[in-house]
């Protein structure tokens, strides 16, 4: 019997079904005794009090973690998680993955719950930037079309469109939303994006919270409009709406379905603290016939064509992964619900506000955030006037112990990021901190 292709009927019946059984619930193999380690695990889990939110972490405490939502740090759910699958893979790998081969089912269908969408509709990758490639560069686009992106976007977006164009020959055009970040408004920028797209722009590439300045995208207004565009055009010309969803996926509590875009990728090792290489990439079931897989998936394994069942599996890079990581990204979802999404969300808005208005009363402090909520999310950007960016950062850290990073664009800026890991205090301490950095 192959194994994988026993696993798609586990994966499709599991689709179709519901959840797999916890990992708690999952017998061990006869011969490969559960042997997990140890890790350090704090005693009990209050979701409702924040220190125990924080005590999850092992974060060291030596300094304030405003730079932590770049690359997750586990909390205790998900160490244990990995630990156990580690261990057992360790033990028996073949047996082990074989028993197991239809957890994917469980992390699509947690996934799927979170966003608001079908399980089917989900796939697993790495990292945004996987879910990037996989879907810019595999979008059926020919010579006469175009693409549109932003002045604000990523090095990933850039580069999969670039590469895209290369190969079918379609244009790639970048269009600047805002000039000031912080005087942008939700409708000068769907304004300044709409009044950019022509009859021959098939794709719309946003990021919905730019992680050089700290805008968040009104990607409902902008998805509304869009509709009114499509309206007027055939199916098959259809403008699609993708985001790079990464910098609001576990730090705004919008469902992703309710943002009315097509397709949406995002790494789940950021705000979301899911296991470190880890990622999904989320299409309508209707667009997913628009992208080529372009990894072989694991889910058919036969000569003849795959039936257009599943796209988020088919659209799933298959190969051995490391299954430790993937198959805990259910904790990661099983944490923030147990916190509550909405409370998540105003734990990290209510602490972006708090230092945004913290440092705007600095002298010589820029906030290039903006300051309305709806417009922002948990990134905070701002300049120190007469020193450079990495100046601050540098000496944040040493003499302050609050850790923080330079934005990688050009017309770098300091960049904060409160979230479930840091407190009003140290927000209070950050502020102290610039202030002190700004003055000698
Ligand atoms: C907007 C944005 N997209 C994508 C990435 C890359 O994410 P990943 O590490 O999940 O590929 C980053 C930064 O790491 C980012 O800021």
């Amino acid at each position: 019997m192959n194994p994988f292709i026993d696993r798609r009927r586990l994966i499709l019946s599991g689709l179709a079904g519901g959840a797999l059984a916890p990992l708690a619930a999952v017998p061990a193999a006869a011969a490969s005794p559960a042997r997990p380690e140890t890790p350090d695990r704090p005693r009990g889990f209050a979701p409702g009090d924040w220190h125990s939110v924080r005590d999850q972490f092992r974060l060291s405490r030596d300094y304030a973690q405003f730079a932590a939502f770049t690359f997750a740090a586990h909390p205790a759910g998900v160490r244990e998680a990995i630990a156990t699958h580690r261990n057992r893979l360790d033990e028996d790998p073949s047996r082990y993955h074989r028993e197991n081969a239809d957890r994917e089912v469980a992390v699509r269908t947690a996934a799927a719950a979170y966003l608001g969408v079908r399980p089917l509709e989900v796939a697993l990758t790495d990292s945004t930037t996987m879910g990037l490639a996989l879907l810019y560069q595999g979008l059926r686009l020919g010579p006469g079309d175009e693409i549109l992106t932003t002045r604000h976007d990523f090095h990933s977006t850039y580069e999969a469109l670039r590469q895209r164009a290369l190969l079918t020959g379609a244009a790639v055009r970048r269009v600047s939303l805002y000039d000031d970040p912080a005087a942008a408004s939700a409708d000068q920028l769907t304004t300044r994006l709409l009044a950019a797209v022509t009859p021959r722009t098939r794709v719309l590439a946003l990021t919905w919270v730019h992680s050089g300045t700290g805008v968040m995208l009104p990607i409902r207004m902008i998805t509304d409009a869009v509709a009114g565009i499509n309206a007027r055009r055939d199916a098959a010309d259809r403008l699609l709406v993708c985001v790079d969803g990464v910098h609001g996926l576990g730090a705004d509590d919008t469902a992703v379905a309710d943002l009315g875009c097509d397709f949406f990728a995002a790494g789940t090792h950021k705000w979301l603290y899911g296991p470190r290489g880890t990622g999904i990439l989320w299409g309508r079931e209707d667009a997913w016939p628009l992208v080529q897989p372009i990894i072989p998936s694991f889910g058919w394994m036969r000569e003849e064509p795959p039936p257009v069942i599943d796209p988020g599996l088919m659209a799933t890079p298959g190969g051995f992964h490391a299954f430790e990581h993937r198959w805990a990204l259910t904790e990661a979802f099983a944490f923030h619900t147990a916190i509550g999404r909405e409370r998540v969300a105003r734990r990290i808005r209510s602490q972006a506000r708090q230092l945004k208005d913290g440092l705007a009363a600095l002298p010589g402090v820029h906030v290039a955030t903006p300051r309305d909520d709806a417009l922002s999310c948990g990134i905070v950007c701002f300049s120190v006037t007469g020193r450079t960016p990495r100046e601050v950062v540098t000496r944040l850290e040493s003499e302050h112990r609050v850790l923080a990073d330079v934005t990688p664009y050009g017309g770098a800026l300091v960049r904060l990021g409160p979230s479930l890991v840091t407190d009003p205090q140290e927000v209070d301490r950050a502020v102290r901190a610039v202030a002190a950095i700004s003055r000698r």
